[in-house]
């Protein structure tokens, strides 16, 4: 009898030992997907953010547990579903140059760290190039990767740049919004050679209509801002044309995505505009100075710089003699 069961044991021991195995294996955690996920920072507003306990009731608090009113050691009400991050859509143009990639790397390697930005790449080209085709499928970021050439006849120094590409990202936009208006979403308009600190994401993020804020080291100053009086833009700090309407720079404003939407004909024009105008000629038609919303602090914080790459010197590139590999920089 003893080894009957002593044989039956030894039988059912590998099954036993397969069954252990794969519960242990569909218990644990999923591996990591392989894009990375966009690190979250305490700078960040709202989700995945280091928030502030903005509602009372822990983490612990569930449905059915909430019919007492909420004290400090009482159980707490159910957590209100949290309203939608707002998306934040950055249109960045971009051309072909030595510093394009390492541009584009030090541009990805902000948004990354933002959380729900959809980043719209649109060149400066009559094609994709295969350089920033790449580049984007591996950023591991939310992108859209668009193409318009600007016309040779506005190729010119003098000249306002981008206004085809910023134009092409304002239709992407309306376009893939026409049905579905509901989304919040705010529009911001990214150079490829600018600064972004994290902290700007959050400030723009809760956008209504227009906001603005200070940019550093532009206008032949150290910072050009808007001035504010009892939170309203009452005038502009700068050194460039102060005869502007809005004397600011691309990089000082966002748009909440119900403004681009309600503004359809809303665009950049090449007819009459001189640069550095752009900005003023684009805001004029969806608001008003007045209307501006005042960020950073009613403007006094500088959360973004208009560096300027300078251009690189390849005086030592050979013409004959090329190295033996193609490497892409
Ligand atoms: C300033 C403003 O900051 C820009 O927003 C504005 O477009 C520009 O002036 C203008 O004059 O139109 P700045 O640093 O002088 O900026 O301009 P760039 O950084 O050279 O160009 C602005 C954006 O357009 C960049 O993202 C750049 O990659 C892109 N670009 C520039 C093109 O797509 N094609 C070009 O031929 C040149
Ligand atoms: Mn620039």
């Amino acid at each position: 009898m003893k080894s009957v069961l002593f044989s039956r044991f030894f039988i059912l021991l590998p099954w036993i030992l397969i069954v252990i195995i794969m519960l242990d294996v569909d218990t644990r955690k999923p591996a990591p997907p392989l894009t990375p996920r966009p690190y979250f920072s305490p700078y960040m507003a709202g989700r995945g953010g280091a928030r502030l306990p903005l509602r009372k009731g822990g983490p612990e608090s569930g449905p059915g547990r909430s019919s007492q009113k909420s004290n400090e050691s009482g159980p707490h009400p159910p957590p209100q579903p949290e309203p939608p991050l707002p998306t934040i859509y950055a249109i960045t143009p971009t051309y072909s140059r030595p510093v394009q990639k390492a541009e584009l790397t030090r541009l990805a390697n902000t948004f990354r760290q933002v959380a729900q930005l959809h980043w719209i790449l649109v060149e400066d080209a009559a094609a994709r190039s295969e350089l920033v085709s790449r580049f984007l499928a591996r950023a591991g970021l939310p992108s859209t990767h668009l193409h318009v050439p600007t016309p040779r006849r506005y190729k010119r120094p003098g000249l306002p740049r981008a206004t085809e590409q910023r134009n092409a990202g304002l239709t992407w936009l309306r376009q893939r919004h026409q049905h579905q208006r509901a989304q919040p979403g705010v529009l911001f308009f990214a150079d490829d050679d600018n600064t972004y600190s994290l902290e700007l994401f959050q400030e723009m993020r809760t956008t209504r209509k227009v906001s603005v804020w200070p940019v550093g080291l532009v206008g032949g100053r150290r910072y050009e801002r808007p001035l504010v009086e009892n939170g309203k833009v009452v005038g502009w700090y700068t050194g460039w044309r102060a005869d502007r309407p809005f004397a600011i720079d691309m990089a000082g404003f966002a748009v909440s995505l119900q403004v681009i939407l309600s503004n359809p004909k809303a665009v950049f024009k090449r007819h009459g505009s001189q640069p550095g105008m752009q900005e003023s000629d684009f805001l004029k038609q969806i608001t008003t100075v007045e209307e501006l919303e005042p960020k950073a602090s009613n403007c006094t914080k500088v959360l973004v710089w208009h560096t300027r790459t300078e251009k690189v010197n390849l005086a030592n590139e050979p013409k004959y003699h090329l190295d033996t590999v193609k490497i892409e920089v």
